[in-house]
């Protein structure tokens, strides 16, 4: 069969933004070890990396839960940095939803809300800051499993980097089928694979 070019992007639902869970993952599936280290996706070389910056202008809104929030505070020094949140391409001054059932800093002149609880409660806020453009999950797994039980999961984008580890944060820890998820395309970058999936809601 003759290889078919994949289109750039899934369509946006009638009425709503897209929510595309975009995320780096070892071969086996996980997005972080146990202590939360991404030592296995920094070995490889990240200008091999995909380039994000193209898709990135159609990001409204990110989403994370709060360990990944924790991480970014913690390995991009943001709290100590002024500024720090807004230069991180992938953040910058789009608003970002937190969930968590603490109360956690917020950097100064970045728009951090903290969301407490329930995805399906959260979903207007998010669709309304997204005002039309995408809603990027940037994890964990489960919360994303959450948006994806919500409805509210679109796309997957998944860079799959040449390395395994024993154990740690899982990718998406939910039993999802050929019936709810449909490959768009397979590129190369160096050593990484990334995968599309369009998900059926
Ligand atoms: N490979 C990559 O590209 C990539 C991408 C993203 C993340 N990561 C890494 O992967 C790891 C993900 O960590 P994780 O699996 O623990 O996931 P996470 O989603 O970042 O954090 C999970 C925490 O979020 C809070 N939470 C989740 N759902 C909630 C809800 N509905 N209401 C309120 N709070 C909620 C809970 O914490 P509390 O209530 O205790 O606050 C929960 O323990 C991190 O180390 C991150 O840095 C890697």
């Amino acid at each position: 069969m003759e290889p078919q070019p994949a289109p750039s992007s899934s369509p946006r639902p009638e009425g709503g933004p897209r929510f595309v869970y975009y995320t780096a993952s070892t071969l086996n599936g996980f997005l972080a070890d146990e202590d939360n280290s991404l030592a296995w996706l920094f070995a490889v070389d990240s200008a091999e990396m995909p380039d994000l910056s193209a898709q990135l202008g159609d990001v409204g809104v990110n989403v994370m839960g709060s360990t990944t929030y924790e991480w970014v505070l913690r390995e991009e020094k943001v709290l100590e940095t002024p500024g720090r949140w807004q230069e991180l391409d992938y953040l910058g001054d789009r608003p970002a939803f937190v969930f968590s059932s603490r109360e956690l800093p917020r950097p100064d002149g970045a728009d951090v809300r903290l969301v407490h609880g329930d995805v399906a409660r959260a979903l207007p806020e998010i669709v309304d800051a997204a005002d039309g453009r995408d809603v990027w999950l940037l994890g964990g797994g489960d919360l994303v499993g959450q948006f994806w039980e919500a409805g509210a999961l679109d796309e997957l984008q998944v860079t799959f980097a040449p390395a395994t580890v024993p154990s740690g944060k899982p990718l998406l820890p939910r039993r999802i089928g050929p019936d709810g998820l449909s490959l768009r395309s397979v590129e190369r970058f160096g050593q990484f694979a990334h995968l599309t999936y369009d998900v059926g809601r």
